[in-house]
């Protein structure tokens, strides 16, 4: 057990794990525009790596082993921006630790890990994993979400989104488009209609041929949810033009969008308000006593569930129903 931020007024002191190019960005944003949030140890699986970010951050050193800077007294939280398949025993670590932890996304790999997450969260009885869903903290998403609460839509029908990138780094492979990006869609749909997704078809259009060999870019994806909305996913992260995430809601009696005509070099610069809101207020939980604002491990844990689904449509070509606990 490790003491809890007890002195509201004093810094919540964080590690960073993974200081890539999600990571390095979330460092220099908690050290330079959070409120209330100090990074006082990073680390990264390429030391050269965690060194030049540590020399970048006032007061930041550099630990060698990512479960010693979890452990290490000098911080109250983690957050963790290594590569996925880290996360579950990184997060289990910060469980462990009894230390809040914004995890990115996706929370795990697998849905098996991620309900095992929810669950050992909840045995500790309180709620220490927040899962960096930051679509939650987007402006344009945040009114979008407001309006359809308001009624001011009507009953919601259908949703078109799309997903696009100008390119991927070279280990991107097809199913990351499930995990990684179609993770988002899917947590932005939980987030603005409400509901659950509950089946996933995964259709596979001639692919890009300036994609890379093998890579199957675009999928369009149709979610359907437990009250019979349709939500259709464009992935397509070989563009080679802009960053570009939107959602058009359709409604009974008006419709309305997110991030339409916004398009960006990256997701860095693309989510910049978006990142500033989710750690602004994660540090503020975390000082509060409460730890999470906003989506959690069940978040994390469904958003895998639809994702594992994803996965199996892609292979199948079929429609495959959510499986959850
Ligand atoms: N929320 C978002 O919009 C968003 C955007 C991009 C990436 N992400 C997520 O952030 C995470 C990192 O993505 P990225 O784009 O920064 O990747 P990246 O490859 O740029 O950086 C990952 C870093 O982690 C390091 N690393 C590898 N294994 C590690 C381990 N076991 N422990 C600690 N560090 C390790 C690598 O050396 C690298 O520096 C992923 O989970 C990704 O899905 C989220």
């Amino acid at each position: 057990m490790t003491e809890s931020v007890t002195h509201p007024q004093s810094p919540v002191r964080v590690a960073v794990i993974g200081v890539g190019r999600m990571g390095a960005d979330h460092a220099h944003r908690l050290a330079e525009r959070t409120s209330g949030a100090t990074v006082t140890v990073v680390h990264d699986a390429d030391l050269a790596r965690a060194e030049t970010v540590a020399t970048e951050i006032s007061g930041a050193r550099v630990a060698t082993d990512a479960f010693s800077a979890i452990a290490d007294p000098d911080v109250d939280a983690v957050l963790l921006a290594s590569p996925a398949p880290a996360h579950y025993e990184q997060v289990l670590a910060c469980l462990a630790a009894n230390k809040p932890v914004l995890c990115e996304k996706p929370l795990t790999t697998a849905a098996a890990t991620a309900l095992d997450v929810v669950r050992r969260e909840s045995a500790l009885g309180t709620p220490l994993v927040q899962v960096g869903f930051m679509r939650r903290f987007d402006d344009e998403y945040v009114q979008l979400h407001k309006l359809i609460a308001a009624g001011d839509l009507g009953t919601p029908l259908l949703i078109h989104c799309a997903h696009r990138n100008p390119s991927v780094p070279t280990y991107f492979d097809s199913e990351m488009l499930i995990k990684d990006c179609l993770v988002h869609e899917v947590d932005a749909t939980r987030f603005l209609l409400g509901e659950e997704v509950t089946a996933v078809t995964v259709l596979r259009p001639t692919p890009n041929p300036s994609a890379p060999a093998g890579l199957q870019d675009p999928q369009l994806v149709i979610l359907e949810t437990a009250n019979g909305r349709i939500v259709d996913v464009e992935l397509f992260v070989t563009s080679g033009r802009s960053y570009e995430v939107r959602a058009e809601v359709i409604g009974e009696s008006g419709s309305a969008t997110a991030g339409f005509g916004r398009r960006s070099a990256d997701f860095l610069e693309h989510f910049v308000q978006a990142y500033d809101a989710e750690l602004q207020s994660w540090i503020d939980a975390v000082r509060a006593g409460r730890n999470v604002d906003g989506p959690g491990a069940w978040d994390g844990y469904m958003a895998a569930a639809v994702c594992t689904a994803g996965v199996e449509s892609l292979r199948t070509g079929q429609r495959v129903a959510v499986a959850s606990h």
